[in-house]
């Protein structure tokens, strides 16, 4: 039998380059090897983001549109959403009773969260027990594999911890031990060097006009100390040599370093060969989106689909956890 994959993103805006080279292209890879299940996570953007819950359902349909278009294939994979499976919120409760309060209060993206986002009002009860949200997400499936970007660490350590007092506390064992998969690029840098990231305005989006995204791409940063074109450059600290790693092949790559490094080649060349890359690449994914979203009830067809498939599986692991919880086998 094949091991277990759980996973989800935020619905809180378009997708960017680093949710797919992050996350998204680890669940396209996995797909043959895991039984996936791909879970928009409308709840847990509620909880930063209900001053402006009017917007969730345009982004959850974004978010699902993006991840088919990439390469989810919702005939291998579920593709659901969290708020049509109200077991999430009923194993999260049961959760929360087993979570001391002084575990979330040292989750760091939660200190974080509340000096950055403070605006969002995320000083609400919801936003501190999001992880014990997610730990449910990944426990109604049982997931063995949990793919994420490097700032999900902390939230899958917690799950595990949740896990083994579960265990201890009731006297069953009934989950398995999730494990996080990272890609070889857990954390993207943006166009300006910084983290990739939609607050900080420095994303490409995957469904971004084509045009936009070769003006974006030879405008990016490179080795701050290469003034001259004559100046041999340091590629290892070049963005844009990163993502030649991701969209070009490995043989190019190398001879870029070594161009880079002997001044043979100039950023402004090397930028336009990464623009050339990335528009092939993402030629074809924005056509597979356009093709989903022109056939009218598609999309919420296979939504549907999916939250159907998600409630069968939840509902059994619910019956396990009220058996162990209660004692009533
Ligand atoms: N917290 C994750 C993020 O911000 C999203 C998420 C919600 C998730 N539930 C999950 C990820 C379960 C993995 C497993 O990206
Ligand atoms: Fe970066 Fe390319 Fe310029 Fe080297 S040549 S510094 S890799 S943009």
């Amino acid at each position: 039998m094949k091991k277990r994959i759980l996973s989800g993103m935020r619905p809180t805006g378009r997708l960017h380059l680093g949710h797919y080279f992050g996350v998204l292209q680890n669940w396209v890879a996995l797909q043959d090897e895991f039984d996936c299940f791909f879970m928009v996570a409308d709840w847990h953007a509620l909880t930063s983001e209900w001053k402006n819950s009017g917007a969730i359902p345009g982004n959850i349909r974004e978010n699902a549109a993006d991840w088919i278009a990439a390469g989810v294939d919702p005939e291998k994979s579920v593709v659901f959403v969290q708020s049509a499976v109200p077991e999430h919120a009923e194993l999260a409760l049961v959760l929360s009773c087993i979570t001391p309060l002084g575990w979330l209060e040292r989750v760091p993206t939660y200190k974080e969260a509340q000096q950055q986002l403070a605006e969002k009002g995320v000083d609400n009860y919801a936003f501190l027990g999001y992880p014990v949200l997610q730990a449910a997400d990944i426990l109604l499936y049982k997931g063995d594999v949990v793919p994420v970007g490097e700032d999900q660490l902390p939230h899958l350590e917690l799950t595990r911890e949740i896990v083994r007092r579960f265990h201890s506390t009731f006297g069953r064992e009934i989950f398995p031990e999730p494990a996080a998969r990272l890609t070889p690029t857990p954390r993207l840098m943006g166009l300006d060097g910084r983290r990739m990231s939609k607050s900080f305005g420095n994303t490409i989006d995957l469904s971004e006009d084509l045009a936009e995204v070769e003006k974006k791409a030879k405008a990016m940063f490179t080795d701050p100390n290469r003034k001259k074109r004559t100046d041999p450059g340091n590629p290892h600290i070049c963005n844009v040599f990163s993502f030649h790693g991701m969209l070009n092949t490995k043989e190019r790559h190398a001879t870029i370093e070594a161009d880079c490094k002997a001044a043979r080649i100039g950023c402004v060349e090397c930028k336009g060969e990464l623009a050339g890359r990335m528009l092939d690449w993402l030629r074809p994914i924005q056509e597979r989106r356009a093709a989903l979203l022109a056939e009218p009830g598609k999309l919420d067809r296979i939504l549907e689909a999916g939250n159907a498939r998600a409630r069968e599986v939840a509902a059994r692991t619910m019956k396990e956890v009220r058996e162990a919880v209660f004692k009533s086998r």
